[in-house]
């Protein structure tokens, strides 16, 4: 169903492509937290929502906030959200897409002149996957209150901190954590997402309901070995960090098929980095994800065990530092039911529930408010790669869904108080092994 003067499916994959346009990746999509991109796209968003009826700013970690009141202004607010940043030579739907259908389920409203109980707040993050500063969930963090300061010292790459890219896109990183919503104002989160991998093409659905999201844990680890000629030394002198390093990288791969968990090293580097001198040093990174996290902490033991070991049969050492934590979180059950409806109403049947193996913003919202998420079929499960695809017919179920689990969330929120927040704390952690 279309709504008149409300953008449709196509208009909402078609708004997809002109964000994709902004990337600092020349034949690709690369838009990271505080850059000149993040900036453009918040422009640009910042329009549509407008557009839609809502009042709209930029918080204090430069995310965009939208807000469309209720029958009674300045009531608590529903939040709808997700985020704007990407992967390096990422697709143009993970996180990009549910902001689009947040705001169009805004827009329909506003195209009827209908107002609910409660407001509606659309929140645009302008970081979620960490690809800039390493350390993810930035936008959503600050907005739910859980900013820490000393996260202005991270840095990037280029050794710029986030507190100078902060200035740079006229925030003051001082403030950052006044970007905190208060839960009292608050009633829940919902969110839209592809990033569920092939499991509703297999099940030929195009919806499905989030029950929890994975606990992840994120390593930085260095094996320490010595540089030498490639040629004059002989295989039993050797210190060799990057064979040490790739029989690390195996190990954890098979301690995460056996344990169900799933390990990830995505990133590696050598030094000195010369074809005819043996790496005296690797360095990766471990992105470690469970749907416990009793099973993820079980897996990284045995992984921990594994270095220790290989670099004792190597003469190696490992430098082993945690970068990110997060525990698994579980939906609300009354907005998960929010959201089955939806998803009643829009396709006629019943959608799968699923648990998350990819993280969300709907993580860092836990510590919040209760949150639950809809999950949206795309083409071979592909996403993080630019090869991800949704067909306009699943993003229309998608709009009709998010639209009635919306209004079911308003019904429900008429009838009880706000949601409590179920959060652990996680702070990163340093841990040195040097067997
Ligand atoms: O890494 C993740 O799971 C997410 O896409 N940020
Ligand atoms: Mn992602
Ligand atoms: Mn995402």
């Amino acid at each position: 169903m279309s709504v008149p003067g409300a953008p449709d499916a196509a208009e909402l994959m078609r708004r997809c492509d002109v964000l994709a346009a902004q990337s600092a990746m020349s034949g690709g999509i690369e838009r990271v937290y505080l850059s000149p991109q993040h900036a453009t796209v918040n422009a640009i968003v910042s329009e549509w929502m407008t557009e839609a009826g809502m009042s709209v700013r930029q918080d204090e970690a430069g995310s965009l906030v939208g807000r469309y009141e209720g029958a009674v202004p300045g009531a608590p607010a529903l939040l709808l959200g997700s985020h704007l940043d990407t992967v390096p030579d990422a697709g143009r739907y993970d996180g990009v897409l549910g902001v689009m259908l947040a705001i169009a389920v805004v827009a329909r409203l506003s195209a009827r002149g209908e107002r609910l109980p409660i407001a509606l707040e659309v929140l645009a993050f302008g970081d979620e996957e960490g690809t800039r500063f390493g350390t993810t969930l930035l936008g959503s963090r600050a907005a739910a209150g859980s900013w820490q300061p000393e996260w202005a010292q991270l840095r990037d790459r280029d050794g710029v901190s986030l507190a100078q890219a902060a200035q740079a896109f006229g925030l003051d990183p001082a403030r950052i954590g006044e970007a905190a919503h208060d839960p009292e104002r608050v009633v829940g989160y919902l969110e839209a997402h592809i990033e569920q991998g092939p499991i509703l093409e297999e099940a030929g659905l195009p919806l499905a309901v989030v029950s929890s999201i994975a606990g992840a844990r994120r390593f930085q680890i260095s094996v320490l070995g010595e540089a030498g000629h490639a040629g004059g030394t002989p295989f039993e002198r050797r210190r060799d960090a990057l064979a040490g390093a790739s029989a690390i990288v195996l190990a954890a791969e098979e301690i995460a098929k056996r344990s169900g968990t799933i390990a990830t090293v995505g990133r590696m580097s050598v030094q000195p980095g010369a074809v005819n001198v043996i790496p005296g040093r690797a360095d990766f990174s471990l992105d470690l994800r469970a749907e416990t996290d009793a099973a993820r902490d079980a897996a990284w033991q045995q992984i921990e065990a594994a270095i220790e070991a290989i670099c004792g049969q190597r003469r190696l050492s490992a430098r082993i530092e945690q970068v990110h934590a997060a525990p698994a979180v579980t939906a609300s059950p009354l907005l998960r039911d929010a959201v089955a409806e939806g998803i009643r109403s829009a396709i006629g049947v019943e959608g799968p529930v699923l648990y998350s193996k990819a993280g969300h913003d709907a993580m860092a919202m836990d510590a919040l408010t209760g949150w639950a998420m809809l999950f949206i079929r795309c083409a071979g499960g592909v996403s993080h790669h630019p090869d991800e695809s949704v067909t306009a017919e699943d993003v229309a179920a998608a709009l009709d869904a998010f639209e009635a689990a919306v209004l079911a969330a308003a019904r429900q929120s008429g009838a009880r108080p706000a949601e409590p927040a179920h959060a652990e704390a996680a702070g990163p952690a340093v841990q040195e092994a040097t067997p």
